[in-house]
């Protein structure tokens, strides 16, 4: 309908988004022959049919085997992309998009290989569309905070190709506290600070993230409507909440997408936005996730051009960026 075209057609960003979440099982076959690495699914089908999650954890597990393809620079040149042309299709004009050096490292990658990578595709793009770009490193967060630690050391040659810091992974028992002074060395060296927090964690770690780490930013945040004082709170500091729709159904953070939340969140004040989170995993990119809140909720038009500009005034462009995109 009209509305699903407006939201096709509109320029967008995306600021919750992580590279190897974009893995498609076409690229991942190819790829794991490249490298002639034994991927545990034997065909594209197979592994299509095991994405069927309950729960973060579970989804989690399938992530990290499906990224054990990913050896060299120009395995993360090829994934990033495949993804921004993509967006580029969708009217995507802007990203931000995260990496998990740890989850390469283990492997013997080095931190090189994974952010030239990266980094040259996004320069690519930038290049042939004129779209911008934000690179975030995320933390493992059910790892310790010295691999944090050592993951900010391997990345200190590269920083001027690092725009963020963010916190990823299992959330439940993996509080943003675990991870304070490390986030506070980021700041040090002046980096952009995000965690998720309250996608299956409770309210308390929202509070930790906004207290104690000081982020920019939440990615996600749903479970912050829990909480009253913690609304007003974020209001107050006006921080932007990176919601997921088609992720936070798939991952049964709500249980149908009637009874997604983000319409309440606009009309509470906080600034959420629109982004896809793991799309190859989760069934949808950006149009998708527009399309089905669209279709399940009843969003209107003042609410989607609304989340449409605050992907801008919440992302990290400078404000130059920002009013070229508004
Ligand atoms: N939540 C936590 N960690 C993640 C996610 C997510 O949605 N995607 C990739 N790592
Ligand atoms: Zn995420």
């Amino acid at each position: 309908d009209a509305l699903v075209a407006l939201s096709k057609a509109m320029p967008k960003t995306e600021l919750h988004l992580h590279i190897e979440g974009t893995f498609e099982p076409e690229q991942m076959f190819a790829i794991a022959q490249r490298n002639q690495v034994d991927l545990k699914y034997h065909s594209v089908d197979a592994l299509k049919a095991a994405y069927q999650f309950t729960n973060l954890q579970d989804f989690l597990d399938l992530y990290y085997q499906g990224m054990s393809v990913l050896l060299h620079e120009v395995d993360f040149y090829d994934l990033t992309m495949a993804y921004l042309h993509k967006m580029h299709s969708e009217n995507v004009v802007h990203v931000e998009i995260f990496f998990d050096p740890q989850g390469h490292l283990s492997r013997g990658v080095a931190f090189a290989e994974q952010v030239n990578g990266i980094h040259r595709a996004l320069q690519d793009a930038k290049q042939q569309w004129g779209m911008t770009f934000k690179l975030i490193m995320s933390f493992l967060r059910h790892l310790s905070e010295e691999s944090a630690f050592e993951t900010l050391e391997l990345a200190k040659p590269f920083l001027p190709l690092i725009d963020g810091v963010g916190l990823d992974s299992s959330e439940v028992g993996h509080p943003p506290e675990k991870f304070l002074r490390v986030f506070a060395a980021c700041k040090q060296l002046g980096l952009k600070v995000t965690a998720h927090a309250g996608e299956e964690g409770p309210p308390e770690y929202v509070w930790q993230a906004i207290e104690q780490i000081g982020v920019d930013r939440i990615d996600h945040g749903n479970r912050a409507l829990e909480d009253d004082k913690l609304i007003e709170e974020i209001k107050k500091r006006n921080l932007t909440l990176t919601v997921c729709p088609l992720s936070n159904l798939k991952l049964c953070v709500v249980t149908d997408m009637t009874e997604h939340p983000i319409k309440k969140m606009l009309s509470l004040g906080l600034q959420a936005t629109v982004n896809s989170d793991d799309p190859a995993y989760f069934g949808g990119y950006m149009n998708d996730n527009y399309a089905s809140l669209i279709r399940q909720t009843n969003i209107n038009k003042e609410e989607l051009l609304k989340l449409a500009k605050n992907g801008i005034t919440g992302s990290w462009m400078d404000e130059e960026t920002k009013t070229h995109h508004l």
